[in-house]
């Protein structure tokens, strides 16, 4: 299975123009390849702020919804350097913990394995 790292990053970017982040100013878009197709998700932010999701959970809860839940391919976008925080790892480790993950920004891009990422996630290893 070839993945196309840049239609997902497009995707990604796209997203990244409907985040809603009035509170942060920080705009994530995410794309997740699963079960072959692309869903995308940015941060949804709130006045709560704890009701906040961010781009990589809502893509995943898209997918899963779906019915795509073999996560293949992950693109997280922000315009600042960006890794996904630990309760997105701790949400894309329950599908595949090994999945591979490319973090977008202006400044660099880098790409990472879950696994690297995430080593020991909860509910997996016990
Ligand atoms: N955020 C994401 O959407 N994904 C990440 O990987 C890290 C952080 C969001 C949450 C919040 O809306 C804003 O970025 C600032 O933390």
């Amino acid at each position: 299975m070839t993945i196309d790292w840049e239609a997902l990053r497009q995707a990604a970017t796209v997203a990244k123009k409907n985040a809603y982040a009035p509170y942060s100013g920080f705009a994530v878009g995410a794309a997740i390849l699963a079960s072959g197709n692309i869903f995308t998700g940015c941060n949804v932010e709130n006045a709560a702020y704890p009701v906040g999701i961010c781009a990589e959970r809502v893509a995943l809860g898209a997918a899963v919804a779906a019915g795509c839940s073999a996560i293949e391919a992950v693109v997280v976008v922000a315009d600042s350097p960006i890794t996904p925080c630990g309760m997105c790892r701790q949400a894309l480790a329950e599908f595949n913990p090994e999945v591979p993950i490319t973090m977008v920004s202006e400044q660099l891009e880098a790409q990472a394995t879950l696994g690297q990422l995430l080593p020991d996630p909860f509910g997996l290893n016990s």
